[in-house]
């Protein structure tokens, strides 16, 4: 007789109820596959209809998609409704749509134009999640909202002044809402990944794909390896998970340690070798 020791894959999120803004690409849409395979079912919110309704199609019944435009609050509101009343709860909200204007300009060319489009979708459409996503989960007494913020949270210079003040008010947001939530069993974090190549980050085609993750290798701290979606998105199933369930108010930067060496000094010493 043979005993069959692999261990059953465990299913971190069995029976929880989530929805992913920003879930038919990049990030989203590998949270979308990672929380499925462990169990959730999952209402994917974002406005590329056709892209997004696809990977719900793909997964089958446990996954849907809804149109939802984050920046507008009666948007977000319908799509935590339609998960009450399809699922009967809301367990995660995990606000993640986000955008960046090209720009590296200095502040006096910041316009309105930049900031409303970077205010609107970073910064209201979070709020908007986790006015909403609270508005079920409080009489629930527990549930769990996540963010991606973004390793401009941690290191200054990497993005324009619209984007990276965007994503400080949504770990601003986070603390905040930690204790407010807490209090009613909510935890609430974000995830601030480093550059991933994912639509956002400018990549159009396979090729612009390497290109930008050669890059990006060349920059990093932590060498033989390179930073994909999945790799944000297995950290967001953590902190989506009971393994979980006593970490509230964090950003958990995933950056291989970028954002805590200074390399000044270490060129130098290498040049001098
Ligand atoms: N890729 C990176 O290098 C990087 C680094 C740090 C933080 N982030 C953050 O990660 C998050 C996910 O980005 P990504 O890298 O997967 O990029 P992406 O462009 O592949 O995905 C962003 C998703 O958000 C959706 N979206 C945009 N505006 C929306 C709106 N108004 N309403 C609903 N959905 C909307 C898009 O349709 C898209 O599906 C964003 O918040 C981004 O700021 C990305």
């Amino acid at each position: 007789m043979t005993l069959n020791c692999s261990p059953t894959p465990l299913r971190r999120l069995e029976g929880k109820v989530a929805i992913i803004t920003g879930g038919a690409s990049g990030i989203g849409a590998s949270a979308v596959r990672i929380f499925h395979e462990n169990g959730a079912k999952i209402i994917i919110a974002d406005i590329q209809d056709e892209v997004g309704q696809k990977i719900a199609d793909e997964l089958g019944e446990d996954v849907s998609y809804l149109h939802c435009d984050v920046s507008k609050e009666e948007d977000v509101s319908n799509v935590v409704d339609a998960a009450v009343y399809r699922h009967g709860k809301l367990d995660i909200m995990y606000s993640n749509a986000g955008v960046i204007d090209r720009s590296f300009s200095g502040i006096l060319d910041v316009t309105k134009s930049d900031l409303d489009k970077v205010l609107s979708v970073n910064v209201m459409g979070a709020f908007w999640g986790a006015k909403h996503a609270a508005r079920v989960m409080i009489p629930q007494k527990n549930g769990c909202i996540l963010f991606t913020s973004s390793s401009t949270t941690n290191i200054a210079g990497l993005s324009s002044h619209p984007y990276a003040s965007s994503k400080c008010a949504v770990l601003g947001l986070v603390r905040n809402l930690c204790v407010e939530l807490g209090q009613h069993g909510i935890r609430v974090n974000c995830v601030a990944p480093f550059v991933v190549a994912t639509a956002i980050a400018g990549p159009r085609n396979p090729m612009q794909v390497e290109a930008l993750e050669t890059m990006v290798t060349s920059w990093a701290n932590l060498k033989g390896c390179v930073l994909k979606a999945d790799d944000i998105a297995k950290a967001a199933l953590y902190l989506v998970s009971d393994e979980a369930k006593y970490v509230s108010g964090l950003n958990l930067v995933v950056d291989g340690g970028y954002s805590v060496v200074n390399p000044s000094m270490l060129k130098t010493l290498k040049f001098m070798d």
